[in-house]
């Protein structure tokens, strides 16, 4: 089956993000924690070079270099300005995404980072995903049709060779602005069907599908969220494995795109 096939028939119900060109030479990876960006930054020997691409008065980061052949650009959206911490969440995901494509025209997204994942649908403290599709689960808007495009459900481009050849697992990603769960938030998981939850992916692939870039959506799972251990213990404990994960999953990505 075609890349693109499976998801035009079911186009109603999920759209499918775009699909992606035959050469890849810039790849734009989008990660909201340095925690998460950082080893991948080293191990690329990529430098920071943000002053010609983002406005003076913001926080995000760009690293780049030329990896392999390919141009590499890792953004992440920096830290709050008062409070010292990352901006995670959709806002911050969003903008830097809309200001990094404008600028750097990649051929290929990728938004990489960590995710709660539930053991119920096979997900594991460790385990990388490749999102199959994403949806929102705290934009709750019960009006007919608002309804749905609150949620939002978008298929992600199929990577089945990709995923494959690195061992990766496949899940449904929702995303919220919240590490943590309320039930409403779990009741609208649940039918999303999600395996994994971020507080990014969705928020990152819209504007990657406003502008046509192809985008894969890599998550590592450092917490499992109906295990019973509270989210934010095993995601502080979790995080720099889960980062250890990205690294050598992100560097996998590379050589397999340039392959
Ligand atoms: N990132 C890592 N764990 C998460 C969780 N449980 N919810 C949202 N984002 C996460």
């Amino acid at each position: 089956m075609a890349p693109g096939e499976e998801c035009s028939v079911l186009v109603h119900e999920a759209p499918c993000l775009a699909p992606p060109h035959n050469n890849i030479s810039t790849v734009l990876l989008v990660i909201a924690m340095q925690a998460e960006a950082l080893p991948l930054v080293e191990a690329l020997k990529l430098s920071q070079d943000d002053t010609l691409v983002f406005p003076k008065s913001v926080p995000w980061i760009k690293y780049s270099g030329i990896h392999d052949g390919l141009h590499i650009h890792i953004v992440v959206p920096g830290k709050d300005a008062v409070l010292g911490v990352d901006n995670v969440g959709t806002v911050s995901g969003a903008l830097v995404s809309y200001a990094a494509i404008q600028a750097l025209q990649p051929d290929l997204l990728i938004n990489a980072g960590t995710a709660g994942g539930f053991k119920a649908k096979g997900a594991c403290v460790g385990d990388v995903f490749v999102a199959t599709e994403v949806a929102y689960h705290d934009r709750r808007i019960p009006i007919p049709i608002f309804d749905k495009y609150g949620v939002g459900a978008t298929k992600t481009i199929p990577t089945p060779k990709l995923v494959e050849a690195l061992g990766l697992k496949l899940g449904k990603l929702s995303t919220g602005n919240s590490l943590d769960m309320s039930p409403q938030d779990e009741e609208v998981i649940k039918s999303n069907d999600a395996t994994i939850k971020d507080m990014e992916g969705a928020a990152v692939a819209y504007v990657a599908n406003l502008f046509s870039v192809p985008a894969i959506l890599i998550k590592s799972v450092t917490d499992i969220i109906d295990g019973g251990r509270p989210t934010t213990e095993e995601f502080l404990e979790n995080l720099s494995m889960a980062a250890d994960a990205l690294l050598k999953t992100g560097i996998c990505v590379l050589k397999f795109l340039n392959g």
